[in-house]
């Protein structure tokens, strides 16, 4: 833990907040183990006390995940300690990270609390918490609308108790970055015996600004950055972990060449894991991991990068693990050749998992004539996520065309037992998504249905992803492939599966409260 700057994870709790992308323990394991080889610090694995669901992701992190602290957030009372403190006692290194409001907006209109008990719950639940663990994280939460001087006082108190990162978060992106450097500059200068903290920054893209605020406070003392992969998070997300590590990465000229401990060779498989398992996928122009982050359209920059990279390419694709277009198994490949690619792309998979992964590839591979590293991750995506599920699609068989009305016969496995159905619709999707919708007797409704191919080619994969509503809760399924209408039905039957999940899962009334 000597690196410069430590990056601190929370796709798996602050991202998770995002609309859709909620994950369930499966999926959180499953990112956790790429977020590792990634190389972070610190993995925020959830927030315990929020549901059973988020307690047995931070444990189950903290049972299996070595290398990373695994950090459980709680606020200020005593049961979120307590529940924090059980759910990462079996971590190798765990931290709980503890906050609340400071901002003179929160208290009173959130928590209806005087400064005076604001400072006293600090002192409280920070000592609680040391109790537990050495290594404990306090936040103001909304510091950016916070008075500086009160942000001094809870920071200093929180230092006394026994906090060891102090967190500076601009909770609703409303900062810029010559304002919060300064706060960062004022808050190491005035609280005493702020050289024994670690400062963190973790901001919030509302403005656009996030990544630009984070690397602004790095400019003026902070040491640790907490962000998420391709940015997700609440509302506009978060700061984007690969922007931050590429900037500094990129610019040492600036950032003086300061030490993150990333593997950049991985952000792009981590943000590819990410898409495939959420269902999200990062706009086009998106920097770093999207479509076009690489490609150069016009003429006049075509010709300067043949002639020398350097003329229009600031990084290079490989930097970042983005080396696509590469052949990496065929038909004739085994069951070896298979687990030494999934080792070599840190995706790994045991048992049942592993066998669905292997027929899924071989069926593939009959398909199509190329499968890429892309095509590799998508079916292990697809693979991880169905084993806990209770609908299955066990077989689908569609008949349209411009002279005969679009039909659907499916057959789903609902617990344990094969149901089948026929149902017709205005096109083959429809008709498909009637079938699924009459065996699951589904009462959500269709929000968005969208299709992108996994690779390049006519014959790529087709990942779909499917977003559908049921009394509030959005959630978004993803389904790959080769052909779009079994990737269809696998989308819209994995989206109903989360939507199980969430009922199964037991919420507290106000769950989040951030
Ligand atoms: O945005 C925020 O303030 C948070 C805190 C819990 C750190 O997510
Ligand atoms: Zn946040």
């Amino acid at each position: 833990m000597s690196h410069a700057i430590r990056v601190f994870d929370t796709t798996l709790r602050d991202g998770e907040q995002s609309p859709g992308c909620s994950m369930n323990l499966k999926e959180k394991l499953t990112l956790a183990r790429q977020l590792e080889r990634l190389g972070v610090d610190v993995i925020e694995a959830g927030f315990p006390i929020a549901s059973q669901g988020d307690f047995e992701a931070v444990r189950q992190v903290s049972r299996e995940i070595r290398g990373p602290i695994i950090c459980g957030l709680a606020r200020t009372p005593a049961l979120d300690i307590e529940r924090a403190a059980e759910a990462i006692e079996p971590a190798a290194q765990g931290r709980i990270h503890t906050f609340i409001a400071t901002s003179d907006i929160h208290l009173e209109h959130k928590l209806r609390m005087t400064r005076e008990q604001v400072i006293d719950e600090i002192g409280r639940a920070v000592s609680q918490a040391r109790g537990f663990t050495e290594d404990v994280e306090f936040s103001a939460e909304d510091a950016t609308r916070s008075d500086p001087e009160f942000l001094v006082q809870a920071f200093s108190v929180a230092l006394e108790a026994g906090a060891t990162t102090l967190n500076v978060p601009d909770t609703v992106g409303y900062t810029t970055p010559g304002e919060y450097a300064e706060l960062i500059r004022y808050l190491i200068g005035e609280i005493p015996g702020s050289d024994k903290a670690i400062f963190s920054v973790h901001c919030h893209n509302d403005l656009g600004l996030a990544v630009a605020n984070s690397l602004a406070a790095v400019g003026a003392g902070a040491r640790q950055v907490e962000c998420t992969v391709n940015g997700i998070g609440e509302r506009a997300g978060n700061a984007s972990l690969e922007e931050v590590v590429m900037a500094v990465k990129t610019r040492p000229d600036v950032y003086g060449g300061m030490d993150l401990g990333i593997r950049a060779e991985e952000i792009y498989s981590s943000s590819r894991l990410l898409s495939s398992v959420t269902g999200v996928q990062v706009q086009p122009n998106k920097a770093i991991v999207g479509d076009n982050a690489f490609a150069h359209e016009a003429g006049i920059h075509q010709d300067g990068v043949l002639k020398a990279a350097i003329t229009y390419e600031i990084m290079t694709p490989d930097s970042i693990g983005r080396a696509s277009n590469e052949l990496v198994l065929g038909k004739h490949s085994g069951r070896h050749a298979f687990r030494d690619r999934l080792d070599e792309l840190g995706l790994h998979t045991e048992g049942e998992e592993f066998e669905r992964a292997f027929k899924r590839f071989k069926d593939l591979a009959d398909a199509k004539k190329v499968i890429y590293n892309e095509d590799i991750e998508a079916i292990v995506a697809d693979s991880a996520m169905a084993t806990e599920d209770r609908f299955e699609l066990i077989e689908l068989t569609i008949t349209s065309g411009n002279a005969t009305a679009p039909k659907a016969s499916v057959t789903l496995e609902v617990d344990g037992k094969a149901k089948s159905t026929v149902a017709s619709g205005v096109g083959p999707v429809d008709a498909i998504f009637k079938a699924i919708a009459d065996l699951t007797e589904t009462a959500s409704e269709l929000i968005r249905y969208q299709v992108h191919a996994v690779t390049a080619g006519l014959d790529a994969q087709g990942e779909v992803t499917v977003t559908i509503e049921e009394e509030g809760r959005r959630v978004i399924g993803n389904g790959v492939h080769e052909d779009v209408m079994v990737a269809s039905g696998k989308a819209y039957v994995n989206a109903i599966n989360k939507l199980e999940w969430h009922r199964q899962r037991h919420e507290l009334d106000e769950p989040r409260g951030i």
